[in-house]
């Protein structure tokens, strides 16, 4: 996908979504962010969702894809570890998603609103596949990238180095300071 084909279809995903959640984030800066901020040499959903040998596997044998144990490098999502695709995929059309991909995860887990005064951007829009894969990953919690690759996903280095507060500080770990999903201050400091 091209750049601007992408920052389309994030603004129609993130628009849609809005109308129907969002109550405390900032849209228009959310919007505004994938404007300045995204990488465009990145895929929209990165990681080995789609390029892994299991999941070529499933393409090939549809329902029952060489699942790899849990001795493997992988580490699988529970779900789809015990077989559960129909959570989340149309039985009858593996292709299809039973939800929009802007719903899916939050049909098991808990909508971080309740959770967080403030709740990052991509969290409150439901974009959880920006960071996580949906089957496994090599990465604990089924992360995309790892340390600061997450976070540099969406946001440059640059900006990261302008504020004053990451001045001398391990920029390796931005999750030692900052949570994922949210936080009581809209820093989202832990
Ligand atoms: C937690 C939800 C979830 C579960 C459970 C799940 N999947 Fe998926 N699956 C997804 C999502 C989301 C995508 C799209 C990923 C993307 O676009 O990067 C996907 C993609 C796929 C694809 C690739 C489709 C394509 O066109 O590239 C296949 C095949 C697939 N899943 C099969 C399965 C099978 C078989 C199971 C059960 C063993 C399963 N999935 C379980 C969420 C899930
Ligand atoms: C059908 C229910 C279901 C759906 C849908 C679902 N999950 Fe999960 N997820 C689980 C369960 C169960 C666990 C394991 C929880 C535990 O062990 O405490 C889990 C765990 C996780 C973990 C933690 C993994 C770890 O190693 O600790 C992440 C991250 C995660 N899910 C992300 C997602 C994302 C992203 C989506 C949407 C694509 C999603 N989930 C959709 C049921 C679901
Ligand atoms: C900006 C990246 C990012 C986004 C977007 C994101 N997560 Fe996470 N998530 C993380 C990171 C990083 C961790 C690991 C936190 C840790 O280990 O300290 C994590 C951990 C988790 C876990 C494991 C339990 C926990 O809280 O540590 C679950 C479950 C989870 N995420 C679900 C989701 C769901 C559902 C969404 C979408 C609503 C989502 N995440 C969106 C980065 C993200
Ligand atoms: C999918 C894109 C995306 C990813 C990946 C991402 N962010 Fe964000 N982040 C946003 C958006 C959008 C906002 C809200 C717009 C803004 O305030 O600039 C935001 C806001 C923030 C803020 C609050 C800024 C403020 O207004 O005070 C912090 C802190 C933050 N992100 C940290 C992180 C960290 C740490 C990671 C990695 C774990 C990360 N982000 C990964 C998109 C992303
Ligand atoms: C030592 C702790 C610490 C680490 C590590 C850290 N930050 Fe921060 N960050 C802060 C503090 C403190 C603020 C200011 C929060 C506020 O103003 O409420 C901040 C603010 C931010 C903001 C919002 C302001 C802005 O510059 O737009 C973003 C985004 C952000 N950090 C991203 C990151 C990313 C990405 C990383 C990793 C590369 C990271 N941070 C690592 C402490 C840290």
């Amino acid at each position: 996908m091209s750049g601007k084909n992408k920052i389309i279809y994030l603004l129609l995903a993130l628009a849609l979504f809005s109308m129907v959640r969002c109550s405390s984030t900032k849209v228009n800066k959310t919007l505004t962010f994938f404007f300045d901020g995204v990488d465009d040499s990145q895929p929209l959903v990165p990681g080995p969702a789609n390029t892994s040998p299991a999941v070529t596997a499933a393409k090939k044998t549809e329902t029952s894809p060489v699942i790899p144990s849990p001795e493997s490098r992988f580490k699988l999502h529970k779900p789809y570890q015990e077989h559960q695709c129909g959570k989340c995929h149309d039985s009858t059309n593996m292709s299809l998603l039973i939800r929009p991909k802007i719903e899916l995860c939050f049909s098991c887990h808990d909508a971080y609103e309740k959770k967080y005064a403030f709740v990052h951007g991509p969290v409150s829009v439901g974009y959880c596949l920006a960071c996580h894969n949906p089957h496994m990953s090599e990465n604990s919690k089924l992360l995309t990238r790892v340390n600061e690759k997450v976070c540099y996903y969406c946001h440059t280095k640059k900006q990261v180095l302008q504020n004053k507060k990451h001045e001398g500080v391990d920029l390796s770990n931005c999750t030692g300071c900052h949570n994922p999903h949210g936080g009581k201050d809209p820093g989202l400091l832990n």
